[in-house]
């Protein structure tokens, strides 16, 4: 016997739902009928009650529960959800099982200064009450914010299957007046080979041309989704993304955090101020991640404006092929980015095409001069991670992994970057002539 309450208390919901129904007089002859039932189904239970057979049981009760007594809880579709009687805000959850009991992980952005006991409350077979205590891990990568990306890990409850989750300050409370989230990665096969995860769109960002021939380029090289957060952006660009989500290369998750909270536009609360790191841009990598955990062998973790280039193989597919005999243990590739300053201009200018000339943005393919990074100093990377070696990332590095680390090599792959110098105080002569986007 796994659920005799549940059935009882359907029993009992099912008597009040008759009765109801028959206190109309005019229709004995139905009131006797539904007796009738209300017997049979009676003595059915009993008899399901005291025997082994909890197939049958079950049976039964999916069956009477698929009318009446549906679990009565809001599920929220948006990308940010508020979490009630808290600071916090709920983005996503999903089924992860690799860190030893626990199941579930909801990423969400909380208030560092804020941070109490919590609990997961599942439905359960219609009913709500079931909770389990949240373990609560805020990122480290935080930057002086006072909100962070913070994971939420849950136990599902025994002889449970739910499809939503919420999150309670006190495992009392009424979960019926709490919004729940979908939990994702429950059903999803591998379908895409590699995932590129943009982060927060935002602004009246307008740079189509580079836009577009990045996206392309990305084709080229294997990409088979892009993952892109939409705060907002400008008209033209706009169009564009309109017409690759139509194609479904590209995936549009809506990412209003201005409405919630006061996003920074920069990484350095000490400098820049507001709520949240960058409008966000450490949750919604980690979000894409995990989004992209069951469906994509690998997950492309750099900015619109970077591409991840393999210089001796001929797109990314034949690059890992070729890494991955040697390095099946590493989850964290790491990739060192090169700048190609928009300044410098390509002097024949072969790809400075009358039909681009309208179109705002920079032309990447006009930009042939790569910058060396300065040795002495940090020089930033990007990354190629296998998800499912990754439990936390940041920006320019992964924070909390199951597998090692690789650092590819410069003559192998290296970002290119085409942007504001970062050396511009480097001679044309002392840039190195690299047309490896002309291939
Ligand atoms: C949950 O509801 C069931 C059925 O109504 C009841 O038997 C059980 O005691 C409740 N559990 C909690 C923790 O309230
Ligand atoms: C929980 O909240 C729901 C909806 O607000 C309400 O209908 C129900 O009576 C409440 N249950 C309890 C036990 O307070
Ligand atoms: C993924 O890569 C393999 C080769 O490793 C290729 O055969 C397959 O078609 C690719 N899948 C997609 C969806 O691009
Ligand atoms: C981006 O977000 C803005 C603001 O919500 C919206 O108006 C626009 O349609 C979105 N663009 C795309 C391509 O999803």
């Amino acid at each position: 016997m796994r659920t005799p309450p549940a059935i009882l208390k359907f029993y009992l919901r099912l008597g009040i739902v008759m009765n109801t129904r028959t206190g109309n007089t005019n229709c004995l002859w139905k009131r006797d009928f539904v007796l009738l039932i209300f017997t049979g189904l009676m003595v059915l239970l009993i008899y399901s009650l005291t025997t082994e057979k909890i197939r049958t049981e079950r049976i039964l009760v999916s069956k009477l529960q698929e009318k009446p007594v549906l679990c009565p809880v809001a599920i929220s579709e948006e990308s940010i959800t508020p979490l009630k009687n808290t600071k916090h805000y709920l983005v996503s959850a999903f089924m992860d099982q690799r860190v030893k009991g626990f199941d579930i992980r909801i990423i969400g952005i909380f208030k560092r200064d804020s941070i109490n006991p919590l609990h997961c409350s599942f439905c359960c077979g219609g009913v709500c009450n079931k909770t389990s205590p949240a373990t609560i891990l805020p990122h480290s990568d935080h930057f002086g914010f006072p909100y962070t990306a913070t994971d939420v890990l849950c136990q599902i409850p025994k002889n449970c299957d739910p499809s939503s989750v919420t999150v309670l300050t006190q495992p009392s409370s009424n979960a019926s007046d709490h919004v729940f989230i979908p939990i994702r990665n429950k059903k999803e096969e591998i379908r895409f080979n590699f995932t590129v995860c943009i982060s927060s769109l935002f602004g009246d960002y307008n740079n189509v041309l580079q836009f577009a021939q990045t996206l392309e380029m990305y084709k080229l090289l294997g990409v088979n989704r892009v993952v892109i957060y939409n705060t907002s952006c400008g008209p033209e660009l706009e169009r564009l993304l309109q017409s690759y989500r139509q194609e479904g290369f590209v995936e549009m998750v809506p990412w209003p955090i201005d409405r919630f909270l006061n996003p920074s536009r920069g990484w350095l609360f000490s400098k820049h101020g507001g709520d949240l790191h960058y409008f966000g841009q450490i949750v919604t990598l980690n979000e894409c991640m995990y989004r992209s955990m069951e469906r994509s062998r690998y997950v492309l973790l750099n900015d619109i404006d970077e591409i991840i280039m393999p210089y001796k193989h001929e797109n990314l597919v034949s690059l890992m092929n070729s890494l991955e005999p040697q390095h099946s243990n590493v989850g964290e590739f790491l990739i060192e980015n090169h700048i190609f300053p928009k300044k410098h201009f390509e002097p024949s200018g072969r790809f400075h095409l009358p039909q681009w000339e309208k179109v705002p943005g920079i032309n990447i393919l006009e930009h042939i001069y790569r910058e060396d990074p300065e040795r002495g100093v940090y020089h930033p990377h990007k990354m190629i991670v296998k998800p499912k070696l990754i439990e936390q990332t940041s920006v320019h590095e992964v924070l909390r992994k199951f597998g090692e680390r690789y650092k590819v090599p410069l003559e192998v792959c290296r970002i290119i970057h085409v942007c504001v110098s970062m050396r511009g105080y480097l001679k044309l002569e002392e840039l190195n002539e690299d047309k490896r986007l002309w291939d």
